[in-house]
């Protein structure tokens, strides 16, 4: 018996993370969403994969919420995307509605599981999900700062010409192009401070490239938005709690009383492992860092006030 991954929206976003968590060849799959057909056509071309992508992995579509049933992990990817020129705060009521059903029938059938919430605004989306469920705030992680490092860690390594493995950024803060703030008091290429291997205008290029990442891509794509990257983030989540990694990864947690900040989701280093987020890192930031990150905390509490 493999571990239980569900995934909730079988969206582009959705399908690719089932396809990269069938593929890592020890979970198990079930992808869910509303949409009869959808999620089962999805899952049996996965498994059709399984002879060439080398995996035995069961993929299962469902429309049903018992499929769902004892996951240790559950993904939610569902909710409408943004349309170009729109903000992610834009989406906040439809969304609203839609995460508080399915995180609530997810918990429902999976009590003990860990939510990761990728549905936008994912920082209110996980207020949302935590208050609707009820579960232990370890339980329910945002992820965004996990797609936003590895989008500065990308255009940081095009910029200094180099190797995407030696460049250590991370991107705390909110998932909003308003409340995201690339970290670069701590960046380093190879254990050289980023500040001193690029001019400051070439770095605040990057950060500003960062912050309108997925803008970026709205605007490319026209309909839709980013999902490999996303998948990718995701999955290297995923795998932390179930393989108990411990990972430091920057992800959206509850906070209350780091940073100064109480009784709000923001994007900070969290230990990620079997219990969920097992333990939230104070790192030392830049004054202007540290200040990003508190405003970070008074938007998304803003944002949550105007929830329906
Ligand atoms: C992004 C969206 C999906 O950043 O939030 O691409």
């Amino acid at each position: 018996m493999r571990r239980k991954v569900t995934v909730v929206g079988a969206g582009m976003t959705g399908g690719t993370m089932a396809q990269r968590l069938a593929e890592t060849g020890y979970v198990d799959v079930v992808l869910h969403d509303i949409i009869e057909g959808l999620p089962q056509g999805k899952a049996l071309d996965l498994a059709e994969s399984g002879p060439v992508a080398g995996f035995d992995a069961r993929v299962t579509g469902t429309n049903d919420w018992r499929d769902t049933t004892g996951s240790e992990v559950v993904v939610i990817t569902s909710g409408v995307p943004r349309k170009p020129g729109m903000t992610r705060e834009e989406l906040l009521n439809t969304n609203a509605g839609i995460v508080r059903d399915v995180a609530g029938k997810a918990a429902e059938h999976s009590p003990e599981a860990v939510l990761i919430i990728f549905a936008n605004p994912m920082d209110a989306m996980c207020h949302v999900a935590l208050e609707t469920t009820g579960l232990p705030k370890q339980r329910v992680v945002g992820q965004g700062g996990m797609l936003d490092s590895t989008r500065y860690r990308t255009f940081i390594a095009w910029e200094a010409g180099c190797s995407v493995e030696d460049v250590h950024a991370v991107v705390l803060g909110g998932h909003t192009e308003a409340t995201m703030v690339p970290i670069l008091s701590t960046a380093m290429v190879g254990g050289v401070p980023l500040t001193s291997l690029l001019p400051g205008e070439r770095i605040e290029a990057i950060v500003q490239r960062t912050k309108n990442g997925g803008a970026e891509v709205v605007s490319l794509l026209k309909s839709g938005s980013a999902f490999y990257a996303p998948a990718a983030a995701t999955v290297e989540m995923v795998e932390s709690i179930l393989l108990d990694k411990k990972r430091i990864l920057p992800c959206c947690a509850y906070l209350d009383g780091e940073y100064g900040i109480r009784g709000a989701f923001v994007g900070v280093p969290v230990k990620l492992g079997a219990k969920g987020i097992e333990a939230v890192y104070e790192a030392p930031l830049a004054k202007d860092e540290l200040e990003g990150l508190r405003r970070a905390a008074g938007a998304v509490q803003e944002l949550v006030g105007l929830v329906n």
